[in-house]
């Protein structure tokens, strides 16, 4: 429930990253021993990852942010259609079960709100080193006696594929080359924790990485980067709300694109320590954004960005080329008084003075988020139901929301 219409001021503290956690996560799988990992924000997917670990017989502890994850003892191979419908990450554990066990049973995600999301390519990608894969009852069953490193080339940069790919060939006998590799930060925190638990990774960050591969690897102990889709929501709040906040832990050449349009929007921003300081101005200005992968504008902003532009002064267009359906969050959006068009993958948004509150409903995680940020610049009161979503990837957001002056509380649905 929230009540909007306060301008945010203060201090926001970002929390670690989702997606850079999730892999992180799965890597353990890789070594025999104890690893810790740091900064790992309390979110629902965090806990469906620790507990397809704990199924895998994986042994977790968790202690305020810090995981604790010891693979030694792992006796099974299977993500079952239960944790992957509800966290397809979890495609994630195919490749490091693979390479360390030689064999994995992982469900097929299917579908999802926000398009069709194969995973053909990481499939693709592991047949190349070596892995034979057939499909049985909705499962992906994957073997290899040791994958054997090869040349790779991505039809697009994946994440996922990229991420399922780097751990597999960490323990491929020989080198792999991914080309076409994704750029983004988790990718390049990936490497840098796989190097550090002995894999010999070079071109994390560009489009072609070379793996040469090992035998063993060591356990690993690392700290989750920021959040920067986090960070970048906390930004779009104080610009949305006329507020003055410093967002903290926010990492700049990580949003880039991101606060390139904010400056477009006349939105100020300037960098302090530890952090990015954001000014709202008087006057949104309308701007186009076209998402694509980093380090272009990312999808994973783009409905929060549509919640600023639906306050602009004039008519922007946003373009979604990432994923296929992912303006699920439009028909909420007016029905909070947005004036938005959709035109295929396109949405033309003419600004409207003010957003009225409204009861509306969270389809996707950063779905939700709009209709949060947009609640918090509405009259009146807005009450979003399945805030599940939201759970999936924003720590603990009412109370962060809360310090900076919102009026926002969670109640049972
Ligand atoms: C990651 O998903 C993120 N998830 C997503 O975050 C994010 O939206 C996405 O990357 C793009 O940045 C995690 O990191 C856990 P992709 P991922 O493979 O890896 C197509 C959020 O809100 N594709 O880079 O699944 C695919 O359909 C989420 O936190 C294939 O065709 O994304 C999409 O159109 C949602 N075949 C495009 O590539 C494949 O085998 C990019 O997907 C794989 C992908």
């Amino acid at each position: 429930m929230i009540n909007g219409g306060v301008p945010l001021k203060g201090t926001v503290k970002v929390s670690g990253a989702k997606n850079s956690a999730l892999p992180l996560l799965f890597a353990t799988l890789l070594a025999d021993g104890q690893s810790t990992i740091t900064n790992v924000p309390e979110l629902r997917d965090i806990r469906t990852a620790v507990q397809l670990l704990a199924e895998l017989g994986a042994e977790v502890n968790r202690q305020d942010d810090s995981c604790d994850i010891d693979a030694s003892q792992i006796r099974g191979i299977e993500a079952p259609y239960e944790l992957v419908k509800t966290m397809r990450a979890s495609v994630l554990v195919l490749g490091p079960l693979l390479a360390r066990y030689g064999r994995a049973r992982v469900s097929l995600p299917g579908g999802c709100a926000i398009g069709a999301r194969p995973i053909d390519l990481h499939l693709k990608g592991l047949e190349a080193l070596g892995a034979r894969i057939h499909l049985d009852h909705g499962y992906v069953e994957a073997t290899a006696e040791r994958l054997i490193g090869a040349k790779i080339s991505f039809d697009l940069p994946t994440v996922g594929g990229t991420e399922n790919l780097l751990m597999a060939a960490a323990l491929a006998k020989g080198e792999t080359v991914l080309e076409n590799a994704a750029l983004e930060p988790e990718i390049v925190q990936l490497a840098a924790a796989l190097n550090s638990m002995g894999a010999k990774i070079e071109g994390a960050g560009t489009a072609i990485i070379h793996i040469q591969g090992v035998d063993t690897l060591q356990p690993l102990n690392c700290r989750v980067i920021p959040d920067r889709i986090e960070a970048g929501t906390f930004m779009i709040a104080a610009a949305i709300t006329g507020g003055d906040v410093v967002v903290q832990n926010s990492v700049r050449s990580d949003l880039e694109a991101l606060i390139g349009k904010l400056l477009e929007a006349g939105v100020g921003v300037n960098e302090v320590d530890q952090g990015v300081h954001i000014v709202a101005p008087d006057k949104i200005q309308p701007v186009n954004i076209r998402t694509s992968v980093f380090p272009g504008f990312p999808t994973d902003m783009q409905a929060q960005f549509m919640a600023l532009m639906t306050r602009a002064e004039g008519t922007s267009r946003i373009s979604e080329t990432v994923f296929e359906n992912r303006f699920m969050h439009v028909c909420e959006l007016q029905r909070m008084g947005a004036d938005i068009q959709i035109d295929g993958h396109s949405a033309i948004i003419r600004g409207v003075h003010q957003l009225t509150g409204a009861p509306v409903m969270a389809t996707d995680l950063r779905a939700s988020a709009s209709l949060v940020l947009a609640g918090l610049a509405a009259d009146n009161t807005t009450e979003i139901s399945r805030i599940y979503h939201l759970d999936r990837g924003y720590e603990k957001i009412e109370e962060k929301l809360a310090a900076l002056g919102a009026r926002i509380r969670r109640e049972q649905e």
